[in-house]
């Protein structure tokens, strides 16, 4: 775990999933340029502390960063107290980023690749959104004056709302995320938003299930900061960006 102290209680607090590298990654550096109070997390110690290393140097920020399978309840549990315990009661910003990707044909994905899909991208927001809304609900009923509610991204995918070939584990897993975000935006109490970013081919590692597609396309690729960029606007835009939204970016 990696802490530095410095901002002032007033900033705002964000986590974000799988922000060892990639979108992840741009995402929490852009909020921390913001002044915000960032969480990091992901299942690889060595990148998060990084992540979370930059961060600290560069802004001076408060920052969080810690070693996280958000597909599995305790740890996010755990997570999610440790960032409360750092920077106090209210979570007012969740990214649910984290991913993994299988490109292979149905018949030839393990349950074990299934299971990994489902739980690293589906599972993981649900287990999130149930343990960070009560902080959410807490922040647009409080009286301290910090204006309440709450911003819930989900990132999804393009493949979130069409089939793609050799991908069914993962764009069942985004299918999914759509769902999720659709019913819960009935869910929630006012001041609390929940969007969906479905974004095309990012050129990240994510892309290195397939090195030749990468490389043959790449110039055509979104960037990581570009759909960091979207989200954060996304976040902060509150009169453009509502309640059950779902972006497409290509
Ligand atoms: N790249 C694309 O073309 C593309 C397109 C559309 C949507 N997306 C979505 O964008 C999101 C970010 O992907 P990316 O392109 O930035 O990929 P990436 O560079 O591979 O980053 C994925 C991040 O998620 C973390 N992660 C994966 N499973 C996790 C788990 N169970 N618990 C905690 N952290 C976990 C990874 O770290 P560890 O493996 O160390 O845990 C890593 O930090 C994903 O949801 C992905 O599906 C990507």
């Amino acid at each position: 775990m990696v802490a530095a102290t410095n901002s002032s209680n007033s900033a705002i607090t964000a986590i974000v999933t799988g922000a060892g590298r990639g979108i992840g990654k741009e995402t929490a550096l852009l909020l921390a340029a913001r002044g915000v109070n960032v969480a990091v997390c992901s299942r690889t110690q060595g990148e998060i502390d990084r992540v979370a290393g930059q961060i600290s140097r560069l802004y001076s920020r408060r920052v969080l960063g810690m070693k996280c399978d958000v597909g599995d309840a305790g740890q996010v549990m755990a997570f999610v107290a440790a960032t409360v315990e750092r920077f106090g009661p209210y979570i007012d910003i969740l990214v649910n980023n984290a991913g993994v990707a299988v490109l292979k044909r149905l018949e030839d994905t393990t349950e074990k690749e299934w299971d990994e899909t489902i739980n690293s991208n589906l599972k993981s927001a649900f287990l999130c959104c149930k343990a960070v809304l009560p902080c959410m609900k807490s922040s647009s009923n409080n009286s301290g004056g910090r204006g309440g509610g709450g911003t819930i991204i989900n990132v999804s995918s393009v493949a979130g709302t069409a089939g793609f070939q050799n991908l069914s584990a993962y764009c069942a897993s985004k299918f999914g995320m759509m769902g999720l975000t659709a019913s819960l935006a009935w869910e929630v109490p006012a001041g609390v938003r929940v969007m969906a970013m479905c974004p095309g081919d990012v050129d990240t590692d994510m892309q290195d299930v397939d090195p030749q597609y990468r490389r043959a396309n790449r110039h055509r690729m979104l960037t990581a900061r570009q759909v960091a960029e979207k989200i954060v606007e996304m976040i902060f835009d509150k009169s453009r960006y509502r309640n059950g939204q779902s972006v497409v970016m290509e």
